[in-house]
């Protein structure tokens, strides 16, 4: 086969979501680019990244959507879920309002896409170790609860960030 056939071969589409700033849009650009961004600005609307990956020896290409947390700047919900089969659920670890939040976002995910679509809990900023809010055992009891995959990452030293993302993918695969 050349490059081409084996590219084409799967396409899955996975959401970002959770509160504004809990890192979405760094955990991608770590995940798609190796980068960070000290001083990112919210997200405006949606962006997206296609990002090759190796599962198997298979070659998948995973299409991540990135969104706004804050409402306003929010693009159409029903088109930002419409065919996901993944989802990174997203909290910050050192805010615990974005922990009580997961519980909305996990709603509106569920009102938007397939029951059956592919969901990791992620508290990431795990570097913040002095500032933690929410310990790992809590996040470990709701994913339980919710029947979600559980992972903390950080996104500023990379942390588990491939890891979450390629569990979805798996998964899914
Ligand atoms: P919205 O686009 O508004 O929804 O926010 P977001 O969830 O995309 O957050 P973003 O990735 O823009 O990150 C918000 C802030 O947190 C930025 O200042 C990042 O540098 C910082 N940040 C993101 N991930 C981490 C991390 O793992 N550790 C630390 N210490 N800071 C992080
Ligand atoms: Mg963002």
């Amino acid at each position: 086969y050349s490059e081409d056939d084996k590219s084409e071969d799967y396409l899955f589409k996975i959401v970002l979501i959770g509160d504004s700033a809990v890192g979405k849009s760094n955990l991608l650009a770590r995940f798609a680019r190796d980068e960070f961004y000290p001083n990112s600005k919210s997200t405006i609307g949606v962006e997206f990244q296609t990002q090759k990956m190796d599962i198997n020896g298979k070659e998948i290409k995973a299409q991540i959507w990135d969104t706004a947390g804050q409402e306003r700047f929010r693009a159409v919900t029903s088109a930002y879920y419409r065919g996901a089969v993944g989802a990174l659920l997203v909290y910050d670890i050192s805010r615990r309002q974005t922990f009580h939040s997961i519980g909305r976002w996990l709603n509106e995910l569920h009102t938007h896409s397939d029951m059956n679509v592919v969901t990791i809990l992620v508290g990431n900023k795990s570097d913040l170790k002095d500032l933690r809010e929410v310990s790992t055992a809590e996040g470990k009891a709701l994913a339980e609860a919710q029947g979600l995959f559980f992972m903390e990452t950080s996104a500023l030293d990379s942390s588990n960030v491939a890891a979450a993302f390629e569990t979805v993918v798996k998964e899914i695969y």
